[in-house]
């Protein structure tokens, strides 16, 4: 299908969405989240797909939801439509493992959308923020309950309360980000960290996936019998034979996803 609010290349294994209103800052708006959606759901179904990058522009991965488009709805229309709230679940149904490459802005639904991915790279230029409440409103798709998660509630307080932003070193610092890279090499750093992943077992890459999402949602007691469960299941495939007959036999691993 043809976008036109993102593009979207596959090679070797990795599908990368670039989202693209340059003139908007990537701003999130029906259009981009639902050609995203269905772009996300055309990777999932593509075998040849293993793992999924986003990333916006240089400047902007996205900053925020797009105000215009917003400014002059009322409650019960952003009740009844549940603004970006379908959206932002079909990105959650995702199975493959997916990375957010952000350099500058990522701000609102921006930092939120750069949350629901599966791990997020940026470049030193980046700047995180929830400036909602410079706006008169509040996070509505993560930035009060996943960054809390993610950097703790005196940060996300701080966050949310001031709208400041928040640079490439604190987000690392903080647990936001897992690697911050100068910005000309964000692409390759992520590229390449998508390509390792492709490698793996893509039943072992989704039990991952599952199992770490499930650490947010649930006690730790019942993560850690999720947790082990889905490991003694992973015995019976395929593809843990060959992972340690690989080992002994000091090759590569060939996964089948078997
Ligand atoms: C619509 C946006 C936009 C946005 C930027 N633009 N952000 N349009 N929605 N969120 C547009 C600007 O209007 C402008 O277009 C163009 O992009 C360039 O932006 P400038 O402001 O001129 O650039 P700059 O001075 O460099 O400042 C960049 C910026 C600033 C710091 C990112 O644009 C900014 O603060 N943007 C808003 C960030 C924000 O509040 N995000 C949260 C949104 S609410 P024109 O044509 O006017 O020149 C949200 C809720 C999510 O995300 C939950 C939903 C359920």
């Amino acid at each position: 299908m043809a976008f036109e609010t993102i593009i979207v290349e596959i090679e070797d294994h990795v599908a990368l969405i670039k989202l693209n209103r340059p003139d908007a800052m990537n701003a999130l708006n029906d259009h981009l989240l639902g050609e995203l959606v269905v772009a996300l759901n055309e990777a999932q179904e593509n075998d040849k797909v293993r793992c999924i990058v986003i990333t916006g522009s240089e400047k902007a991965f996205a900053a925020g939801a797009d105000i215009k488009m917003m400014s002059d709805k009322s409650f019960v229309e952003v009740f009844t439509e549940d603004l970006f709230g379908p959206e932002a679940d079909a990105i959650m149904r995702i199975r493959k493992p997916i990375i957010a490459a952000v350099s500058g802005y990522a701000l609102g639904g921006g930092c939120e959308l750069a949350m629901m991915c599966d791990f997020i790279i940026c470049s030193d230029t980046a700047k995180f923020g929830q400036p909602e409440i410079n706006l008169g409103v509040m996070a509505g798709l993560g930035g009060s309950q996943r960054l809390t998660r993610f950097i703790g509630k005196s940060k996300a307080m701080d966050m949310n309360l001031t709208g400041r932003f928040m640079d490439a070193d604190e987000a690392e610092r903080s647990g936001l980000v897992s690697r911050v890279v100068p910005a000309k090499k964000l692409m390759e750093e992520a590229i390449s960290a998508a390509h390792k992943i492709a490698e793996k077992s893509m039943i072992a890459t989704a039990a991952v996936k599952e199992s770490v999402n499930r650490s947010y949602e649930t006690t730790l007691r019942e993560g850690l019998l999720f947790e082990r469960r889905v490991f003694q299941s992973l015995f019976a495939t395929e593809d843990q034979k060959e992972g340690m007959a690989a080992f002994m036999e000091k090759r590569e691993a060939q996964f089948r996803d078997k």
